[in-house]
């Protein structure tokens, strides 16, 4: 048989010379980021339905519940405030007030993990009383009004945390958040300590159906298809993320993950420095955990494969209710 330069190899059979060939898409406790919901209810943790396995629980399970993720690797958070018994209105008021759940926790956890890199969500859904993103003026978003709020909100998470909350992560979807927060954050100076992570392309999905339970967040009227993007478009995606990226965000999001992977390579294509975030949201979680329990498929492998396309399409940092789970793994066998 004569050598022909056309034999590639599609298979290899040493996991050494597996991983040479995956440069890049390998998953370390760097490419993770732990989402959390934070009740405005001290004692209380209750598992949400609708994601079985995550909770959501007031300051006095905080410690208990991250302290074995963080002896496991844990790089950074993702939190979100829920709030159950302080009241809602228009304002979301209590999104940034005294007795809000964030701002309570903030210090603690930067006093509990000093290397924790804490990102906080900003948004008004959690703590309006329409359950909307942004403040609504006669049934409709008032943009103005909603950007100046979510700079106040933004800056406020920026201030709670004494040495910093080193990221605010507007997921609104309101146009000009990234400058709004960033005009609040430089009045006080916070410029150069806090990093705006922008959820810029957010898709208008049905995926985030458990997280509304999670964070009592359900829009009171019409949807969100007014400000989230429409699922078949690209363009708008990748032109949301270009605006934000020009309003100088320091890392941007696709969000939901599986489904839009080929928006995060465009992305990773034209902004090949810009730190790119997938979000894998409530409802992927959910699809994943019950196909685990109905047997079909191994939660680990079926996991990984996901975990490794995500990376393979450019993103750097995986937001997952899995974390806990995978750096676990990464315990066992170093990379995966
Ligand atoms: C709030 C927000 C949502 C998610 C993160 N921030 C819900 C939404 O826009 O309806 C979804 C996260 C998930 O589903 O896990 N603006």
């Amino acid at each position: 048989m004569s050598y022909t330069n056309k034999v590639i190899h599609s298979g290899y059979f040493n996991d050494t010379l597996r991983q040479w060939q995956c440069q890049n898409t390998q998953i370390t406790s760097l490419n993770l980021m732990y989402p959390i919901f934070i009740l405005d209810e001290k004692d209380v943790r209750e598992e949400i339905k609708s994601m079985p396995g995550i909770y959501r629980q007031g300051l006095n399970h905080i410690k208990a519940m991250l302290d074995p993720v963080v002896e496991s690797g844990l790089k950074s958070i993702l939190i979100f405030g829920v709030i159950n018994k302080l009241s809602k209105d228009q304002y979301g008021t209590h999104a940034d007030s005294f007795e809000n759940p964030v701002i309570q926790a903030l210090p603690l956890l930067k006093e509990w993990y000093p290397n924790l890199v804490i990102a906080c969500d900003v948004c008004l859904c959690p703590y309006s009383s329409d359950g909307h993103c942004g403040i609504i003026e006669n049934k409709q978003i008032d943009n103005v009004k909603s950007i100046k709020r979510i700079g106040e909100i933004a800056l406020s998470y920026a201030l709670a945390a004494l040495v910093s909350a080193d990221i605010v992560a507007p997921s609104c979807m309101m146009d000009g958040h990234v400058t709004a927060i960033k005009q609040s954050l430089m009045k006080e100076n916070l410029l150069s300590r806090v990093s705006v992570l922008s959820y810029s392309a957010k898709f208008c999905s049905v995926f985030y159906g458990p997280f509304r339970d999670a964070a009592n967040c359900a829009p009171s009227f019409s949807n969100r298809s007014s400000y989230q993007i429409p699922v078949g478009s690209s363009s708008i995606a990748e032109r949301v993320v270009d605006r934000d990226i020009s309003e100088s965000c320091d890392m941007t999001m696709v969000k939901p993950g599986m489904m839009y992977l080929d928006v995060v390579r465009k992305v990773k294509d034209k902004h090949p420095n810009i730190p790119i975030f997938i979000y894998q949201v409530s409802g992927e979680y959910a699809m994943l955990y019950h196909a685990a329990q109905a047997g079909v498929i191994q939660l680990k492998e079926g996991l990984i494969e996901i975990l490794r396309s995500m990376r393979r399409a450019g993103g750097d940092v995986i937001v997952t209710y899995y974390t806990p789970e995978i750096l676990k793994w990464l315990k066992d066998v170093l990379i995966l």
